[in-house]
Formats: C-alpha cells, structure tokens, sequence
C-alpha cells in the first residue's frame, strides 16, 4: 500500500535564499507574456543513478488544455544560469523536490522555472495570468526567493477551477517550499501590488514540475 501525496510545505533553511538571491537580478524578460512585470529563465534535470544531471536545453510547451493563455505554444525560454545551479543552495532545493516526489528514484525529468514578477503600486500585475490552473503534471512545487514590497501575491489551492473558496489560501514567505499533487488540486497566486508608492515589487520564485 502506497500513500498518497497530496500537499506538504516546509521551510528551508535561511541561507537558501541569500545564495539564490542575487541570481534574479538580471533575468531576462519574458517574452511570451505581454506585460513587462516578468522575467525568467528555464533548465530541465534528472536523477540519473542517485546524481542530479542537467538535461540540454529545449523549448518548452504547455497544452492548451492546461494554459489558457500561452497553451500550444513552443516557448524557448533563455537558460537558467549553469553557476547558480551548481550552488549548494539550488542543489539542496532541487533535491528537496526530487526526495519528496520520489522523481530521484523514478527519474522523472524536473522542469525548473526560475520567475520573478515585479508590480507598481498604481497597477497590479498577475503572477498567474491563466487563472485557476493545472500545470500538466504529477507535482508542482513553489519556493520563494524574495518578497519585497508586496501586497497580494497568496498561494492558493483549489479543488476546482470554480471552487469560491480555496483549500489554502496563504503567502509563501523567503524560504518557504510548497510542493501539490497537480493531478488532484489546482493553484493560482492572487494578483500583487507593490505596497510602497513609487517603488517597484518583487517577488522571486523557483516553480518546479514533475
Ligand atoms: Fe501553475
């Protein structure tokens, strides 16, 4: 008899995020989302006999099923930076998520996207702009890097994608990991407003899928 996996949170430890920080501050743009609030960067990796690899770079698709705005469309995003994937820190995260969805022992490929999101305090921007969603996968996890001045901005579960009330409805602060069971739960984070007039916010995610 198998259990079976359907949310667990944690925290990391506080060090994660000042190694990983300052590895968000020069992300490309998006160029797939027609705002200039976010940017990011993409790497694919594997367990192969109990090591971590990083897979060759490739285009990403999502099927419309899942994505409502840039569904069926081959995104190539830029890749993720080789020096911050090697840091303890990004091994640790990356290892965390594999442990827990048991993707170290089936090899199953861990998408990583690397996300920031800005906002103004006049306009608010959408760190989830499909919505209520699935992303297509067994697991989805979500690890803050930094919050910095921000309204808004909750992680929220649902049952389903019209569901009132959400399961989870919370911020995910610095270092804090949240990883779901995609085939059973759909998620979405609130829109984000920066809460000191004139300047910008921020908010720093890793999104891991398997
Ligand atoms: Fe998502």
């Amino acid at each position: 008899m198998e259990n079976k996996f359907l949310i667990e949170a944690f925290q990391t430890p506080k060090g994660i995020t000042s190694g990983l920080s300052s590895y968000f501050d020069n992300l490309p743009a998006d160029p797939y989302i027609d705002s200039n609030h976010r940017f990011r960067t993409y790497a694919r990796f594997q367990n192969e006999g109990g090591k971590i690899i990083r897979l060759p770079h490739s285009t990403f698709t999502q099927s419309s099923t899942f994505n409502r705005v840039v569904g069926d469309i081959e995104r190539d995003f830029a890749e993720m930076s080789n020096d911050m994937t090697q840091t303890p820190e990004f091994q640790h995260l990356i290892n965390s998520f594999m442990d827990r969805t048991g993707a170290c022992n089936d090899h199953s490929v861990v998408d990583v996207h690397q996300i920031r999101v800005t906002c103004d305090s006049d306009a608010t921007s959408a760190p989830a702009p499909e919505g209520i969603h699935q992303d297509g996968y067994r697991f989805v996890g979500i690890f803050c890097v930094q919050r910095k001045n921000i309204s808004g901005g909750f992680t929220q579960i649902y049952a389903s994608p019209v569901d009132q009330h959400p399961h989870l409805n919370t911020v995910l602060e610095e270092n804090q990991f949240v990883i779901i069971n995609d085939s059973r739960f759909f998620h979405h984070i609130s829109e984000t407003l920066s809460s000191i007039a004139g300047e910008k916010g921020v908010r720093d995610v890793f999104v891991f899928t398997a």
